[in-house]
């Protein structure tokens, strides 16, 4: 999604703001603007399609100043063009903003204030600008009031700041839905949309919460309602380290988010269990998770497929029934829900707007929530009643790894807490400090034989368009997040099947030489699947074998480590990323920043 970097009070403004928007860029984007006003009656609008370096490269030396205002644009409406970036201005060039979100009801605005207004942009973000601007020079109002009347008409999400250019000693922002933060630095102060794009100004952040606006000045905030009642709020403390963000010696973000699972899997065990392995959990979670007849997961992408895993840890550990649903779809078709239920949203952003709409209409139900998260500051756990953290350290690469592999780790710290706590037999039937060990050892296994998935990924996946990982059970929650890995950064087109379910239809699609990827690592079910393995290879497939130790075969290319088959994603899941990343190397591909593709997808 868009990302926004504001400040004010500062001699380097400019590089400020082209730093930020690169620390930004994981968060995809397609086109990038910035605006600068010296105070003094100079400003400067620069903006470019493609990258943060193109928009360096236009940036002047004399474009200095200390106010300003940046942004890097994901388009949602209107194609990434010079004049559909941002920052958008008013005809009279006396009002610039950034915005991240969507005005759902950009069109009537225009219809019924804004007909006889020039656009420049096929954006509903120009519709803001041109309308704060009208009740200004038209209708007289303050800047500030102008702001909360066009607000007030708005239906939809945003984070913005915007710069009056008669005023330049103020940045006004808003927020309704998407996250904003102002920093309060020591020679000034910065908004954002991610503390990543600031961290080295100050670890200092007020967060807005939805439907509030500011007026930031360097040396002070005053923060109001939309309705003008002065708010208060004390800053907290968000610290990012360079390493945290860096790539260090890697060659990409997700090679080393890669690499860092079995680092994240230790944390995860001593964040989450005493010495002596049991899980440490806040009681009164427990106690209202105790109180659930139906436990709903409720998420998106790669999170969506680790709550799958976490369905199956759960009812194994507490005998309650879990239903996981696809964000997008639940929150326009509640079920029929059980008398108690519980939600518990996966996010590795918090930011999710899919994901946030459900979290809303459950709070307005009065129903309990759990996020499980990433981001500690995040909206979706700011607004949870209870909330986890994934402890992965910031993931910077589009396509999710540590995060999800962290997903299925703390559900089964929280499964067996809550097993024991329901006096359950099955959360005594291993060891979770065992087997996260045996993880972390199995992780490092696989990310050490780095030319070795290479090769594989070069030999099997070559050139080919198309696609299948195959299984069955937990094999198939895990079919599904690798095909997602294999497609959102290689392209290639790639299903997630259950491999029982091929032969009713979709087993048309194979041919000769079509690439077949198969888990096995569920006993129970390993013997059917090698059927299907037969089935594909009869049909001209080639086929690739990852089978768990207790369920090898000889002619297995890949053989992993066992561990109890409920967490066996934990490996299987890296033999996806690892596959994916290697075909995209070998496709010459943006392994970090794939085409189209958002780290934080804060659009419904
Ligand atoms: C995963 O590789 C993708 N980046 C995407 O599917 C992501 O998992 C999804 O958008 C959900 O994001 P969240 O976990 O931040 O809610």
């Amino acid at each position: 999604m868009c990302g926004i970097v504001g400040a004010i009070g500062y001699e380097t403004t400019t590089e400020i703001l082209l730093k930020g928007l690169e620390r930004l860029e994981y968060r995809g984007y397609d086109s990038a603007g910035l605006y600068i006003n010296d105070q003094t009656g100079h400003d400067y609008l620069v903006k470019t399609v493609g990258k943060i370096a193109t928009l360096k490269s236009a940036v002047k030396p004399t474009v200095q100043g200390s106010l300003g205002i940046a942004h890097t644009r994901w388009a949602t409406h209107g194609q990434p063009s010079e004049a559909n970036a941002h920052p958008q201005f008013s005809t009279s060039q006396r009002f610039y903003l950034v915005h991240n979100g969507v005005i759902n009801n950009f069109t009537a605005l225009k219809q019924q204030y804004l007909a006889d207004t020039h656009f420049a942009s096929q954006t509903d973000t120009e519709v803001l600008v041109q309308l704060i601007a009208k009740f200004v020079e038209q209708e007289q109002l303050t800047t500030l009031a102008a702001l909360q009347k066009t607000l007030q008409l708005v239906n939809g999400s945003y984070a913005l700041i915007l710069v009056d250019r008669d005023q330049p000693d103020q940045l006004y922002i808003a927020k309704n839905k998407s996250p904003l933060l102002i920093g309060l630095g020591e020679q000034g102060n910065v908004v954002t949309s991610d503390a990543l794009a600031t961290y080295d100004l100050t670890d200092q952040y007020l967060e807005l919460h939805d439907q509030e606006i500011a007026a930031v000045s360097a040396d002070q905030v005053q923060l109001l309602t939309l309705q003008g009642a002065s708010q208060t709020r004390q800053p907290i403390t968000i610290t990012v380290t360079d390493g945290e963000v860096s790539k260090g010696t890697y060659p990409t973000y997700m090679l080393k988010e890669i690499d860092e699972q079995p680092a994240v899997m230790r944390r995860i065990s001593q964040k989450y269990l005493t010495a002596a392995g049991e899980p440490q959990i806040d009681p009164n979670l427990l106690t209202a998770l105790a109180q659930a007849d139906r436990l709903y997961f409720v998420a998106a992408g790669t999170s969506y497929h680790a709550s799958l895993v976490g369905k199956r840890l759960f009812e194994k550990f507490t005998q309650i029934p879990v239903e996981v649903g696809v964000a997008s779809e639940f929150g326009y078709h509640w079920p029929i829900l059980a008398q108690h239920p519980f939600f518990i949203f996966l996010s590795q952003s918090g930011e999710t707007a899919d994901s946030r709409q459900v979290l809303i209409e459950a709070k307005r139900r009065g129903l309990p929530t759990l996020v499980i998260t990433n981001v500690t500051n995040s909206t979706l756990a700011r607004e949870s009643d209870f909330h986890l953290d994934l402890y992965a350290g910031p993931e910077i690469a589009v396509a999710s790894t540590k995060a999800y592999t962290a997903q299925i780790a703390v559900e089964a710290v929280l499964a067996k807490a809550l097993g024991t706590y329901l006096k359950l037999p099955a959360a005594e039937e291993w060891s979770l400090q065992t087997q996260l060990g045996l993880a972390a050892n199995g992780m490092e296994t696989l990310v050490d034989n780095k030319q070795g998935w290479s090769d594989l990924a070069n030999n099997f996946l070559g050139a080919s368009q198309d696609a299948f990982y195959l299984g069955r059970g937990i094999d198939y929650d895990v079919s599904l997040e690798a095909a997602l890995k294999l497609k959102e950064i290689s392209y290639v087109h790639t299903e997630g099947f259950a491999a029982g379910e091929l032969k009713h239809g979709t087993i048309a699609l194979i041919e000769e030489n079509v690439p077949v990827i198969t888990f096995i690592t569920e006993a129970s079910t390993a013997g059917h699947t090698r059927g299907n393995v037969q089935e594909v290879l009869a049909r001209g497939a080639q086929v690739l074998v990852i089978a768990s130790e207790d369920c090898q075969q000889a002619d297995d290319q890949i053989v992993l480590p066992q561990l109890t088959p409920e967490l066996m994603p934990l490996l299987t899941g890296v033999c996806g990323q690892l596959l994916a990343y290697y075909a995209t190397l070998q496709r010459g591909l943006n392994v970090d920043q794939p085409r189209n593709l958002a780290k934080s997808v804060t659009v419904e």
